[in-house]
């Protein structure tokens, strides 16, 4: 089969497409014939060699994709051989077949197309667990997001209107603002001159956001402890900014706020059964139009590092994939 193969860790432009041979599943294994695969920033930090997961080389990226089930493990229940599937597979994914563990996979509704099913479980998988188990956000509270054209940005923009909530997001140009607004944000803030903490307080009457949902980090989230409302909840997503922040225990006391640590994957592999709500609720939530998930842009197996480069140049616009 072809897959796009890493060697060793290095800038993405090193990775080539080469002949590999089919994964070989163990009892509680499924393979799956991959028709689309997201394409995620974390893709471009495994390949470097920066992501907290290292994979044993050779192997391909590629953490999410939807195809059908081509060969199933022993151990396997509830899964059958062309059975419609989402499957996180951490790597692999840029591939023609990807192999997953039985908990690891989601079945595909029927309403719901390949390529919308190969991008939703890295960002709106995250974004539902940060949002519902994490920030509890409530209807009626507002919700900051940072990001918010990007990836994981815009599904939690789309994800904190489906709950009722009054969502700010942030963006660094306008026309990724004004993706945010068609995809439901109530306000927008530009944050290209570095300032949104003030522009928070007064869209909330001097209050703050009840929730922040913060993929970025550094001075993004130094800015949003100073505009969280009491009681508010930041999530911590990522570091995009490239720095990993320090919290002044100090503002946490005087907010009486919680800084709250979201790990998605961590999540699914301890309750899977819980990230299958989520998935559930996500299905609802697309069949009454409340998410729209943005593809905007599809790419060959042999063009995915274009992908992977407008990913890390920040020009994509909610997501790209790879159409195998
Ligand atoms: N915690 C978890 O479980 C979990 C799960 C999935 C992803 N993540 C993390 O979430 C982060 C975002 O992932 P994503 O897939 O949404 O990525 P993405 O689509 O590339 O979006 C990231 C956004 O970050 C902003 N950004 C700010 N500074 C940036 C910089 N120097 N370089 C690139 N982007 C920058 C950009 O928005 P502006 O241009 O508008 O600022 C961009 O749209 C990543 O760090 C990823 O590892 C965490």
């Amino acid at each position: 089969m072809k897959a796009l193969v890493c060697k060793e860790f290095g800038p993405a432009k090193n990775l080539k497409v080469e002949e590999i041979n089919e994964p070989i599943i163990k009892d509680d294994e499924v393979n799956i014939k991959v028709h689309a695969a997201g394409i995620n920033f974390p893709d471009i930090l495994m390949v470097e060699g920066k992501y907290q997961f290292k994979p044993e080389f050779p192997f391909a990226p590629g953490a999410e994709a939807a195809g059908e089930i081509t060969a199933v493990g022993k151990n396997v229940t509830n899964y059958k051989i062309g059975q419609r599937v989402i499957a996180m597979t951490g790597h692999g994914a840029f591939a023609e077949i990807v192999k997953a563990p039985q908990k690891k996979i989601i079945p595909l509704s029927d309403n719901v197309d390949y390529e919308i099913a190969s991008i939703l479980p890295m960002v709106y998988g995250t974004s539902a667990h940060a949002l519902i188990q994490r920030g509890k956000l409530k209807a009626e509270e507002t919700l900051l997001v940072h990001g918010a054209a990007g990836g994981v940005g815009l599904a939690a923009v789309e994800i904190g209107k489906a709950m009722g909530a009054k969502v700010i997001a942030t963006a660094s140009t306008d026309e990724k603002c004004s993706v945010a607004k068609e995809h439901g944000a109530d306000e927008t803030i530009n944050y290209s001159n570095g300032e949104f903490k003030e522009t928070v307080k007064s869209m909330t009457d001097g209050r703050g956001a009840d929730v922040i949902y913060d993929p970025v980090g550094g001075d993004v989230f130094d800015q949003s402890l100073r505009c969280i409302a009491w009681e508010g909840r930041l999530l911590v997503i990522g570091f995009t900014s490239g720095r990993i922040p320090s919290a002044p225990a100090n503002l946490a006391l005087l907010k009486s706020c919680d800084i709250v640590g979201v790990f998605w994957g961590a999540f699914v592999e301890r309750t899977p059964q819980v990230n299958l709500q989520n998935f559930e609720q996500l299905y609802k939530w697309i069949e009454e139009g409340y998410i729209k998930p943005r593809i905007s842009m599809k790419v060959s197996l042999e063009n995915t590092l274009d992908a992977m480069k407008a990913i890390a140049d920040r020009k994509i616009i909610g997501k790209a994939i790879v159409k195998i």
